[in-house]
This record gives structure tokens, sequence and C-alpha cells, in this order.
């Protein structure tokens, strides 16, 4: 079987968590590539419930390597804690866990620059987790990061950690007015952090290389959505990464004539967390029953979700600027018993009509979503496996989705657990293997 990377098709929260754990059964290695702690998921399977929010789920099959890429950030603290969670429900945690040298590293500093800076943004806010994701990219970006691999070189971490805290210290306590960190402080938490970790940290890129040539089929695992890209997504209320398909090669160091297929995830409504626009948000109550059905609060920082009906201008952009190959549909069964489900099918502003995203915010945030009306199903969808049983107005909506995302629907998420899934085809067969030379 071929390569697949897997991304979110909106902004987040689509249930790729569950896609992963389903389709990490035939792959050798599941792969993070962008995100850091920001991001979360549950896996239900017969054995527990477990929350991931830097290591891929992968984890939980034995024969699975799990790789956090080069493009992720990397808060050690919260990789220790999922390290601890995971092994005292028995989770092995050993050489199945790989973390590159080159992934940047969440300092304290960057956690605390976010609270001032997002406290000070006032309604501007992002809405962000709190996680030190920006400010730990816009160093990498400076190129003041500290990487992962110079937690295992202890002069040179001191050494960027004294050059970095002049600054940083003085823009938390000239501009924001808020403590500064001591140096011998963060070395001496970093350098317990070095010790647990020494034993995970690698050149990845080669490790993943090296496991193409032997013909291993990877996963890569977006985190976050298409729409919350920093290029794609609605700027500037996105993620600081790159969300979609082109980050999985950056994020790695795996070519992009090395990956076989795309898999988009989008749930079967919309649902964003944060600041932004959302053009067919429901804030009545519509909207409060698919927060409620769907159980729609954030997995890292609880906070509820705004939701509304599925957006297909939102999700035919995902499927042009990743070059999905597939889709795969999630929580179809949230919407049984409504009468009738809408679908957006473009944007009004003013006299114009867009049917394509547009990147203007102040479009995004004024339109008037166009909706197509379809009549709903009153019976339970809620682990169904197979799509003939499915009720025929959902197959009817299903296939709509399919005709204006111009993309087919692999896969159907019908309920939380693992089984409770309809597919129609692997993606991973539909993603075969290129001839390589
Ligand atoms: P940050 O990634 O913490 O900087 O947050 C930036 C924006 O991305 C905020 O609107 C967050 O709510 C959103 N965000 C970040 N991670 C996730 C996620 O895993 N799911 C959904 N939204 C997210």
């Amino acid at each position: 079987m071929g390569n697949l990377v897997i991304i979110g098709a909106q902004w987040g929260d689509e249930g790729k968590g569950k896609i992963v754990d389903i389709l990490a059964q035939d792959a050798d290695f599941v792969v993070r590539y962008q995100g850091g702690s920001n991001a979360g998921h549950t896996v239900i399977n017969e054995r527990g419930t477990y929350v991931f929010h830097l290591i891929p789920s992968g984890i939980l099959y034995r024969g699975v390597t799990c790789v956090i890429g080069n493009g992720v950030v990397v808060d050690p603290a919260a990789l220790i804690e999922e390290m601890d969670h995971l092994q005292t429900k028995g989770v092995t945690i050993g050489k199945n866990l790989a973390i590159s040298e080159r992934a940047h590293l969440i300092l304290p500093y960057h956690k605390a620059i976010e609270r001032a800076s997002e406290q000070s943004r006032g309604l501007r806010r992002i809405g962000t987790t709190g996680r030190g994701i920006g400010p730990s990219y816009a160093d990498k970006m400076a190129r003041i990061g500290i990487r992962v691999g110079d937690l295992l070189n202890p002069s040179l971490f001191k050494r960027k950690l004294e050059d970095n805290l002049v600054e940083m210290n003085w823009l938390l306590e000239q501009f924001h007015k808020t403590d500064p960190y001591q140096v011998d402080k963060v070395f001496d938490q970093y350098m317990g952090y070095a010790d647990r970790l020494r034993s995970h940290v690698t050149d990845t890129a080669l490790l993943l290389n090296r496991a193409i040539r032997k013909n291993k089929t990877l996963l890569f695992e977006g985190a976050q959505g298409t729409h919350l890209d920093v290029d794609f997504g609605t700027y500037p209320y996105v993620t600081s990464s790159s969300a979609s398909a082109g980050g999985a090669c950056t994020g790695t160091g795996v070519g992009p004539t090395m990956i076989d297929g795309v898999l988009g995830i989008a749930k079967a409504y919309t649902t964003r967390v944060g600041s932004g626009p959302f053009p067919t948000e429901l804030t009545e109550e519509i909207g409060q029953r698919l927060q409620e059905r769907g159980n729609e609060f954030g997995s890292t920082t609880g906070r509820p979700r705004r939701c509304g009906w599925f957006d297909a201008v939102l999700v035919r952009y995902a499927a042009q600027v990743n070059g999905l190959t597939s889709l795969a549909l999630t929580k179809l069964d949230v919407l049984d018993g409504h009468r009738e489900v809408l679908l957006c099918t473009g944007y009004r502003h003013g006299e114009k009509l867009y049917k394509d995203m547009p990147s203007d915010l102040e479009v995004l945030t004024n339109c008037q979503p166009v909706y197509q009306r379809m009549k709903g199903w009153t019976v339970s969808t809620t682990g169904t496996t197979k799509y003939n049983q499915l009720p025929v107005e959902a197959k009817r909506y299903l296939a709509r989705i399919e005709e204006l995302a111009q993309c087919p629907i692999d896969m159907i998420s019908t309920g939380s657990k693992r089984a409770e899934t309809i597919i129609i085809r692997n993606p991973l067969e539909r993603s075969r293997r290129r001839p390589r030379h």
C-alpha cells in the first residue's frame, strides 16, 4: 500500500484521530508533521479511552512506529505527561517513538508571551489554545528557535537560552509588564526533560526515507485543518503551521514524489473553536443541538465549539489546495432527526456571488451563505456499517457533498467507536504505491 497524508478539510476537530486509528492497523509508521500540543483527540477502543496531543495514536498498535517530525513544535513537559498517561494505561513506549532532532521546542516564555499578547489584543484576540505554538514558530522563522537536538548539548542549549532570554525578558517585563524567566531554572527543568527524551531523539527524515526504501506504509497525521493553515486558512485567525498536505513534506523530510494519496476528513456539518469568520455558523437552537449531540467541546481546552451547516465552499477549496484523493465524512449520525439539512454552496456579499473561498476576511465575515435545502432523515444512522443501510435521504446528502466538493467519499463515520464506520473503499488501497526507481 502507498503513503497517505490525512488532513482536516475544515477548521480542525473533524475526527481525524478515529480515522487514523482505523487506518493505522495497516501502517508501519504514523507521522505527525506540524502543530504541537494544541491538537487533541480521543481514541476509544476495546481497551479503553486514550487522549492524544502530540504522540500519534498509532502508538496503540504493536509494530507501528510513531514519529514526531521536524515540523512539529514540541513542549517536552506536555510530551512527557502524555507518555506517562499512556504508560500507566499499559501502552509500551520505547523504540516505537521517534522524535526529530530538528523539531523546535516550546519554552515557558513562549506561553507567557502568547498569554500576554492575546490579552492585549482584547476583542481582536485569535482565541489560541495557549500552548505557545505561535511564539515558538515565530522564533523558528526568526532563526532564534531552540531545537530538540539542542537539548542533548547542554552548553549550546544554555547559550541559546541566555541569548533569547535577554530579549524575551525585556519584552515580558517592559512591554507586557509581567514576570521574567531565570536562565538557571529553565535550564535545569529542560535538562531533566532531556534525560527522559534522549533515547527517542534521532534524524527522523533518514528513518522515514529508509522505511520508504523498504516499502513500508506511512501515514502522515495532520493536526488542525486546512482553514487553520497559516497560508490557506482564514488568516490571521489561523494556527501558525502548515496544516495542509504540503506541510507533510516540509514537516518530515519526505519528498512529494513519495506521497501516494491525500485523505481529507470533514464533519457532516461544520465546527470551529476560537475566533474568526464562520459563514454557516448557527447561533440558535439548531447550533446548540449540534453542539450537544456532537459533544462539541474542545479536547485540548474544553471550550465549546461553534457549530453550523456543512459548507461545501470550504471543503471544495480544501480538496483543491490539498489535492485530495478522497474524503472521510465523520459524525453523520449527529444529523439524525433533522427534518431538513442545509448545504452551503456559495457566499453572497453585496452584489457578488462567491462560488470559491475568498481570501478577504471582510467578505468572509459579512457574507450571507447561499444554501441548498435537502430533506433530512428521521431514522437513526448511529453505528451503521453498510452504505446500503443508510436512509435514502442521507445517501442523497452524501452524493451531493461529493458533487459539490468534487471529491469521492471513501469512509463515513457513524459513531465514536472504531467499528461504527462505513468503509466504501479503503483510502490506502486507493493510494497504491506508484512505481519508484
Ligand atoms: P493556536 O494553534 O493555539 O495558536 O490557536 C490558533 C487557532 O487555531 C485558534 O483559533 C485555535 O482555537 C485553533 N486551533 C488550534 N488547534 C486546534 C485544534 O486542534 N482543533 C481546532 N482548532 C484548533
